[in-house]
This record gives C-alpha cells, sequence and structure tokens, in this order.
C-alpha cells in the first residue's frame, strides 16, 4: 500500500506510513508566485491502492488534495482512499432558513474528484455521514482516553450538541455525565450554566469535538469550580486553537487539556496541553483491511 501525504498533517502521515508499513510517496508540494499550488507526484503508483492523509483546516488544504486526487488519478490507480482526521465546515450541519448546509457542499466537491473511500475521526455531528454516497470510515476517539481517564471522573458535556459523544465516552469508561448548558453571546463569546449540584470534589472531565476560540472549555471550567469541582481537565479531537485561543486556556481554571494531532499544533505549545496521537487508530483499522 502507499500513503500520499498532503502537505496539511505530514508528521500524522509518517506516522500511518510507519505504523502500516506502507510506502510513503515521493511529491513536491510547491508554489508559484502567486501562492497557487504546484503539485509534482514524483513515484510512479498506476494499478496501485493509494491512501491519501489530508487534514482539512483550510480551504488551500482542500484545494491541494483535489490536485493530488487528480495527479493520481492521471496516473491510473486502483483506488484512491482519502484519510480525513479534520473535517473542516462541519459545523454548520444544521442550517435554519437562509443559511448553508456546509459539510454537504464540501463532501460533494470531495466526491466529485472520484476518490473511492474516506476515513475521518469525530465529526461534529453523526448525521454529517449521511451525507456521503460513498464508503466512509468514522472512528470515535473514546480508546485514545484508555489511560488518562480514572474510575472516578466525571464525564462533562460543554453543550447540548456535545451530549451523544461525551455520552458515548462515559458509556465507554462507565462513568457518570453531566451536560452544561451553552448559551452563543452575539459577541461570538459564549455563556454557561450548569442547573445541577454534586459537583463538589469532583474531578470532572470534559469531551468536546473542536477547541476553537477556547471559549467553551474555558467557560465550562469555569462553571464546574463555582460549583465546587476539585480538578477540571478537557478532551477536544480537533485543535483549531484560534487567535487568542492558547492565551485563553494558559488564563483559564482548566487544569489541563488533552488535544490529538488530527490537526498539525506543533507550533502552539503550552504547558497545560498535551497531545495525542490517532495515528496508532487509524493505522489499526487499516491495518485490519489489508
Ligand atoms: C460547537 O458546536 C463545537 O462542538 C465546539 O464546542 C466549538 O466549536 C468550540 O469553539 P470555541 O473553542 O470557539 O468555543
Amino acid at each position: 500500500m502507499y500513503i500520499l501525504s498532503g502537505s496539511s498533517n505530514e508528521s500524522l502521515a509518517k506516522e500511518i506510513a510507519s505504523l502500516t508499513k506502507a510506502k510513503l510517496i515521493d511529491r513536491n508540494v510547491e508554489r508559484f508566485s502567486d501562492g497557487e499550488i504546484k503539485i509534482l507526484i514524483k513515484d510512479s503508483v498506476s494499478n496501485q491502492n493509494v491512501t491519501i492523509v489530508q487534514t482539512l483546516s483550510s480551504s488551500n488544504h482542500l484545494l491541494e488534495l483535489l490536485f493530488l486526487i487528480e495527479a493520481l488519478k492521471a496516473q491510473k490507480v486502483k483506488k484512491i482512499s482519502v484519510i480525513i482526521p479534520y473535517l473542516f465546515y462541519s459545523r454548520q450541519d444544521n442550517p435554519k432558513i437562509g443559511e448553508p448546509l456546509s459539510p454537504k457542499v464540501i463532501i460533494k466537491i470531495l466526491e466529485a474528484s472520484g476518490i473511492n473511500e474516506v476515513i475521518c475521526l469525530d465529526l461534529h455531528s453523526k448525521k454529517i455521514l449521511n451525507l456521503f454516497s460513498i464508503p466512509v470510515k468514522h472512528m470515535g476517539t473514546a480508546r485514545l482516553l484508555e489511560n488518562i481517564i480514572k474510575p472516578d471522573y466525571v464525564i462533562i458535556a460543554p453543550d447540548a450538541g456535545g451530549v451523544n459523544r461525551a455520552r458515548n465516552v462515559a458509556k465507554h469508561f462507565n462513568l457518570p455525565l453531566v451536560s452544561i448548558k451553552k448559551t452563543r453571546l452575539k459577541s461570538g463569546k459564549v455563556s454557561s450554566t450548569l442547573e445541577i449540584n454534586g459537583l463538589k470534589d469532583k474531578d470532572c472531565f470534559i469531551i468536546d469535538d473542536i477547541i476553537d476560540s477556547g471559549n467553551t472549555i474555558c467557560e465550562a471550567a469555569n462553571v464546574l469550580v463555582d460549583k465546587g469541582a476539585k480538578t477540571v481537565q478537557a478532551f477536544c479531537t480537533h485543535a483549531l486553537l484560534s487567535n487568542k485561543a492558547i492565551q485563553n486556556i494558559e488564563n483559564s481554571k482548566l487544569d489541563h487539556l488533552f488535544i490529538t494531532n488530527s490537526i498539525d499544533t506543533s507550533s502552539k505549545i503550552s504547558k497545560k496541553i498535551s497531545v495525542i496521537s490517532i495515528a496508532p487508530l487509524i493505522s489499526e483499522y487499516i491495518n485490519l483491511k489489508k
């Protein structure tokens, strides 16, 4: 099997190639002077199965992926699978009048490129899976927490949209679940409230899919500490960590944040943040399919 790495997360692609004993395809991803993407696949892979690794956290990542796919198709590869650890534009998945169903647009573009299969991780909501008409493998992340979550933790959903995800983790570890009520304020900030008591001296563990500005997690930590929580930790699969997110986290009441490498965050370092690799999880699936 061959792995083709986009430029969005090369370290993850290398880790997956090593764990699956796949050959990493030699390629160049360069830029023209105006910033346009210029692709060259140097190896010959005609009639081979190729798995591309490209996380999608910016529009350029999507364009680059489409060009990589086109370059592979020109070589007449047998099958193209795409590992998309983070699928962007998934948050507008429940449109009100006048809003687009954004993930549908992204998925349509991907499918039109002629790929055969998508492998993805912790989508914003499971109903996004129904938008695919090609085979899609969706992976949850509970298993990544097996050495982290302790038997006396309380699992916390930071908002109504995250209850199913947090419930899955609570069930996996047989732990209680508490759900916070989050309201998005006009300023882009969020306000969180928690009706129930009973968290005094508890170790709370928040589960979320995305951490972007960090407001959701920091606000949830405030509410939990106000309710008497002894410690508050969080796990967010996809660490966008935009703008002042790191600063927000460092100044917050959150004790520790676990993220994954679904998005390359190597330039964003904090003592409060640990990164868990998703490569073993994805590689296990690929190895099982061999
Ligand atoms: C919301 O629906 C998501 O699950 C996350 O809670 C949200 O995207 C986190 O964003 P931020 O870190 O900016 O609060």
